[in-house]
């Protein structure tokens, strides 16, 4: 074997490097397209990785806003990325351009969580019939809930009930409200999935909460970044393994649970939950090999909805208590407002809402301010199209800042403070604005909005109808200001919940 001498190493290195920037080039092409939106100048291999705090992503997008106007340009590595800011461009992205831009970016690493082609759940499905058919399922399946004996607004209720149980044994001393309010949340998609709750100690549970939150906080750490951006790199047994153990872990615990639901599953009964009408599909499509209903489907779907649906749901619940302990005085006038409604001797229920504008106007101001999913989903462009009259190449991968709508200086009065004024006339009537954006727009807009609405609404007034809530005496006054991991939270605080 003729060993290397040190020349012919350096022309190696040399050869090397000259194709490496030759492949960047290659894939930088994009941006000398004309009127390709503009952005800061990315570096060979890492493109604009490190320009971009992955910590605080919305911070590193509201200065290049500034700097570069609503529609800019980035690269993650290889991989173009367009982030599209403010409530015009937002808009127009999103609905007028919906049929353009409904696309999801492949994430390299969904193949490790069992993504393949007839398994694509729904979030990260392409915009094609398989997602067609997964989110009509979900959706009319959500709204037909009703189906099983009993209405989801019904089990949203006895769960508001259960929750006020748990708040009355802290008798009033402090303590944090996250967990419990996550185990509600966690219970109302468990009777829509397996028609079932857990108690608040169960072991199960815990652990799923704690898989789902380890999840979160890593969802936007580099090493994913690195890992989506350079997808061979999951071929590494360590990276792949190093890159989702929760998520991986949250997908076993799922199985063991369908598993257990399925040998009670009867298709001559009418289904039970939404495992029972995934099954009945999953039997209806067994001889149709282009249905995208089969097991390893279900199990992916119901991950993403516990996923989707959890902490978004009950991370807005915390919000909602943290800022009532904040502002007494719109704390007071929600409970007046419920005391006239509904009175303490019944159950609050959504037929309520139309009579309660400013509790109304509360929940949509609490959803603004905390800016629960700041960036939303990325999508792609499936087409090539034109935002704000810059074009954008078909396979270009889009961020719908939520963020910049939410606090979008140009549509509210006051952007950075919780003023439930913003959703009000000046006679008290509540209004709607165009700028509330917390769910998404367009083809893709969440799915779980309607159900998350129910949630917040009975949950919020069954607490306030029951308890008074206020910073525990002695201590400091806790911050407004979120921590961000992929989602929007509260930082850790103790409240005192005083029964009324
Ligand atoms: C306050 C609570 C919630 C917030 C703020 C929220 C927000 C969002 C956002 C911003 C998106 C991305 C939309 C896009 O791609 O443009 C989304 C998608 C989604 N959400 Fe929610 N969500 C909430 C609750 C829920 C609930 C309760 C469920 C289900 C039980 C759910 C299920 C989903 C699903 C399945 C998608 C993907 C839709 C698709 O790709 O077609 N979400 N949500």
């Amino acid at each position: 074997m003729v060993l290397l001498t040190g020349d012919v190493l350096f022309s190696v290195a040399i050869a090397l490097v000259i194709f490496l920037l030759l492949v960047d080039l290659m894939h930088r092409r994009q941006r000398w397209a004309a009127r390709y939106p503009p952005g800061p100048m990315p570096m060979p291999g890492l493109g604009n990785l490190l320009q971009v705090d992955f910590q605080n992503p919305s911070y590193s997008f509201y200065k290049l806003q500034h700097t570069f106007g609503d529609v800019f340009s980035l690269q993650f590595a290889w991989t173009p990325v367009v982030v599209v800011n403010g409530l015009a461009a937002v808009r127009e992205a999103l609905v007028t351009l919906g049929e353009d831009t409904s696309d999801r970016p492949r994430v390299a690493t969904n193949e490790l969580m069992g993504f393949g082609p007839r398994s694509q759940g729904v979030i990260g499905a392409p915009y094609g019939p398989a997602w067609r058919e997964q989110r009509r399922f979900s959706v009319s399946t959500l709204r037909n809930f009703g189906l099983g004996k009993k209405s989801l607004e019904q089990w949203v209720n006895e769960e508001a009930a259960c929750l006020c149980d748990a708040i009355v044994n802290h008798a009033g001393q402090p303590f944090r409200p996250n967990a419990l309010m996550t185990k509600a949340v966690c219970n109302v998609i468990s009777s829509l999935i397996y028609a079932r709750r857990f108690e608040y100690d169960d072991a199960t549970v815990i652990r799923l909460i704690e898989l789902m939150e380890d999840g979160m906080r890593k969802a936007n750490g580099l090493l994913l970044q690195v890992v989506n951006a350079v997808p061979f790199l999951t071929r590494i047994p360590w990276v792949a393994a190093k890159a989702l153990p929760s998520q991986r872990t949250i997908l076993a615990i799922i199985h063991s649970l369908l598993t257990e639901h399925n040998t009670t599953w009867d298709p001559d009964q009418p289904p039970r939950d939404l495992t029972d009408a995934f099954l009945n599909e999953v039997h209806k499509a067994k001889e149709n090999s282009k249905s995208s209903f089969n097991d390893e489907n279900l199990r992916l779907l119901v991950s993403e909805l516990f996923f989707a649906g959890m902490l978004t749901t009950s991370i807005t619940m915390s919000w909602a208590l943290l800022l009532m302990i904040l502002h007494p005085d719109v704390q007071y006038r929600v409970q007046q407002e419920i005391d006239e409604v509904i009175g303490q001797g019944r159950r609050p229920e959504m037929a309520d809402q139309v009579r309660m504008p400013f509790t109304n106007a509360v929940i949509h101001e609490v959803q603004r301010f905390a800016d629960v999913v700041p960036l939303g989903v990325p999508h792609m462009t499936s087409r090539d199209t034109e935002v704000q009259g810059l074009c954008i190449p078909k396979g270009t991968m889009l961020m719908t800042n939520l963020s910049s709508v939410l606090k979008d200086e140009t549509v509210w009065e006051k952007p950075f403070h919780f003023h439930p004024g913003h959703f009000l006339d000046s006679e008290g009537r509540f209004v709607k604005r165009e700028g509330f954006l917390p769910f998404s727009a367009g083809p893709r807009v969440c799915l779980g909005e309607p159900l998350a609405r129910m949630e917040l609404f009975l949950f919020f007034t069954c607490l306030l109808q029951h308890f008074s809530f206020s910073v525990p005496q002695g201590q400091p006054r806790p911050s407004d200001r979120g921590v961000l991991s992929f989602l929007v939270t509260p930082a850790p605080f103790q409240l005192c919940a005083v029964p009324r």
